[in-house]
């Protein structure tokens, strides 16, 4: 199905600017569409509003301060299974473990921690409803989901 989803470059990578362009590179490629672009620099409050669902987990302050600790590159991706295809690209949460299991993903080649996993997905089509509204808006969702 045609779907739209929420990719976010976290603070580590937007440290370097190298790695911005060359997955966003990767990104139009791929043949999937970038809908959006925006740059956003999240409050406390905004990143716990966005993170609510790990609100109760060991990680989730950590979380929030890695969130706040600088701008993060939020990108709305359109395409044919896009949110599958967005999270298979970035692999699963721990970059570690990555590293010895799918070692080309995005998060085995350019995340650092647990926390500083450098990249989000969303992970459902509400997800991607929810998070998209978050960072763009509604009216902008509507535009991009035409
Ligand atoms: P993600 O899986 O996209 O969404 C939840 C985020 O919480 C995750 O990325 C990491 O940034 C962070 N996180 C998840 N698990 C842990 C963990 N075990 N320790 C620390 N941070 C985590």
């Amino acid at each position: 199905a045609l779907e739209a989803t929420l990719a976010l470059l976290k603070p580590d990578i937007l440290a370097n600017p190298a790695f911005v362009d060359s997955i966003i590179n990767d990104i139009q490629n791929s043949g999937m569409k970038i809908a959006l672009r925006k740059q956003v620099f999240w409050t406390q409050g905004q990143a716990e509003q966005f993170y609510a669902e790990h609100r109760r987990r060991f990680f989730f302050d950590r979380l929030v301060k890695y969130m706040t600790s600088g701008p993060v590159e939020a990108i709305a991706l359109s395409g044919p299974n896009v949110i599958s295809w967005w999270r298979q690209k970035m692999g699963a949460t721990r970059p570690a473990q990555m590293r010895m299991t799918n070692p080309t993903c995005l998060r085995a080649r350019y995340g650092l921690t647990d926390t500083r996993n450098s990249f989000h997905g969303s992970d459902s089509v509400e997800s991607a409803k929810r998070e998209l509204v978050f960072v763009f808006g509604q009216p902008a969702y509507k535009q991009i989901i035409l």
